[in-house]
C-alpha cells in the first residue's frame, strides 16, 4: 500500500495495530519472494517482475485486518500464508488481464506481456494459479480450499463474460454491475471471509464480513472504472482510456451514453472500441465531466462505500475495524 495512506492511517491508528498490519504484510512480502522462485527461469523472471512492480496488496490487508476485525484470536502466519496465496491469485488475474486489455503498463512499469510476450504471460499467470492452489491444498481446510475455488471461477468467469460483451455500446446497467460483481466484488468478499473463517468466527461475523467485502469490491471497480477516465499515469500507473479503446462499457460512459445529445452520442458509438483517436478522448473527457458523468459515477460508487461501512458498525468495536473503515474510504477517494 502507498506510503501517503500509510501515513494517514498513522494518524487515526494506534501504534501497535499498525505494528501488527505491517508485520502481516511483511510476512506476506517474504511468502510471494518465496513463492515466485522456480526452477525455470522463465516462470521466475514473470513472477519477480510482476512482484517487484509492486501494488497495494490490499486483498492480504483485507485478510488481514478482516481476522482481527472478529476480535477473536488466531494465527497471523498462516492467514499471512493465505494472504500470499490470494495475492498470487490477483497478480495471476493482473498478468492474464494486461494480455487481454492489451495494457502494456501497470503499477508504473512495463506490464509482463510488454516485457515477456503473451505467451511466456499466460503460462506464467497459471503457474502462479497453480501454486496459490498449492498453497490452499497444504493449508488443508476444506471451506476455504470450496471458498476460493468458488471465487475464482467466478473471476475468471467474470473476465471472460466481461470479453463476450466488448464492444456492446448499448449494454445494461444489470449487465454491467454482473462483470463488477463477478471480476472483482467476488474475491474482495472472498478475501475478507478467508480472514473470518481463520479466526473461526461466526457464521453471522462472517457474512458481515463478506458483504462489506462485496461493497467495498463494488466500490472499487467502480473508482477503478473512473480513474481509467480521469486518473492521471503518473499516480495510476496504467495508461489512460484503454476501456474506451478496448470497447470496454463501463460506469461513466453510461451516464454520459444517457446524458449525450444524439449526434454527440453517436460519435461516441462509432469509434468506441473502434480506433479512436487521442483528440477525441481528450473532448469525451471533457464531455464527461461537463455532462456530470464522472461525478454520477463518483456517487454510486459512495454509495456501495457508505453501505460497506454501515456493515463494519455491527462489528466489534476495535482498531481494526477502524482500518477496515479508513480502507473504504480510501478506495472511493483513491487517485491510484
Ligand atoms: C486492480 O486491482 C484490478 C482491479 C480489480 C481493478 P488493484 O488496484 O488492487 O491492483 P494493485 O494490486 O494495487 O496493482
Ligand atoms: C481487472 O479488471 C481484472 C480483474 C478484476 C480480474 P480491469 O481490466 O478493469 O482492471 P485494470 O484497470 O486493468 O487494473
Ligand atoms: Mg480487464
Ligand atoms: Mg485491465
Amino acid at each position: 500500500m502507498s506510503t501517503t495512506f500509510f501515513t494517514k492511517l498513522q494518524e487515526r491508528i494506534p501504534n501497535e495495530v499498525m505494528t501488527n498490519l505491517i508485520d502481516g504484510v511483511l510476512r506476506v512480502e517474504a511468502e510471494l519472494g518465496r513463492q515466485v522462485k522456480s526452477e525455470v527461469g522463465l516462470v521466475q523472471n514473470v513472477g519477480e517482475h510482476t512482484l517487484a512492480a509492486g501494488g497495494k496488496r490490499l486483498r492480504p490487508a483485507l485478510a488481514l485486518l478482516s481476522a482481527y476485525a472478529t476480535g477473536r484470536s488466531f494465527s497471523p502466519e498462516r492467514v499471512a500464508r493465505l494472504g500470499a496465496c490470494l495475492e498470487m491469485i490477483h497478480m495471476a488475474t493482473l498478468v492474464h488481464d494486461d494480455v487481454l486489455d492489451r495494457s502494456d503498463t501497470r503499477r508504473g512499469h512495463p506490464t509482463a506481456h510488454s516485457v515477456f510476450g503473451d505467451t511466456a504471460s499466460i503460462l506464467s499467470g497459471d503457474v502462479l494459479l497453480a501454486k496459490s492452489m498449492r498453497i490452499l491444498a497444504l493449508d488443508g481446510d476444506l471451506r476455504i480450499i470450496r471458498m476460493v475455488s468458488d471465487a475464482v471461477v467466478e473471476m475468471a468467469e467474470g473476465e471472460v463474460l466481461e470479453l463476450e460483451i466488448r464492444g456492446n455500446f448499448d449494454l445494461s446497467m444489470d449487465e454491467y454491475l454482473r462483470v463488477l460483481r463477478m471480476k472483482t466484488a467476488a474475491f474482495v468478499e472472498c478475501c475478507c471471509r478467508i480472514g473470518a473463517i481463520a479466526a473461526e468466527a461466526d457464521r453471522e461475523t462472517e457474512d458481515t464480513l463478506g458483504a462489506f467485502g462485496h461493497h467495498l469490491g463494488m466500490a472499487f471497480q467502480m473508482v477503478d472504472d473512473v480513474l481509467d477516465y480521469v486518473g492521471e499515469t503518473e499516480k495510476t500507473g496504467k495508461p489512460i482510456a484503454t476501456d474506451f479503446r478496448e470497447g470496454q462499457m463501463t460506469l461513466p460512459l453510461f451516464y454520459l451514453r444517457e446524458a449525450l445529445p444524439i449526434g454527440d452520442a453517436n460519435e461516441l458509438r462509432k469509434v468506441f472500441g473502434n480506433g479512436v483517436t487521442d483528440v477525441q478522448l481528450d473532448k469525451f473527457a471533457g464531455w464527461m465531466d461537463e455532462y456530470g458523468a464522472v461525478a454520477q459515477a463518483r456517487a454510486r460508487a459512495k454509495e456501495h462505500e457508505d453501505e460497506a461501512a454501515r456493515l463494519l458498525n455491527s462489528l466489534p468495536d476495535t482498531p481494526e475495524r477502524e482500518l477496515l473503515a479508513c480502507i473504504t474510504e480510501f478506495v472511493t477517494g483513491r487517485e491510484s
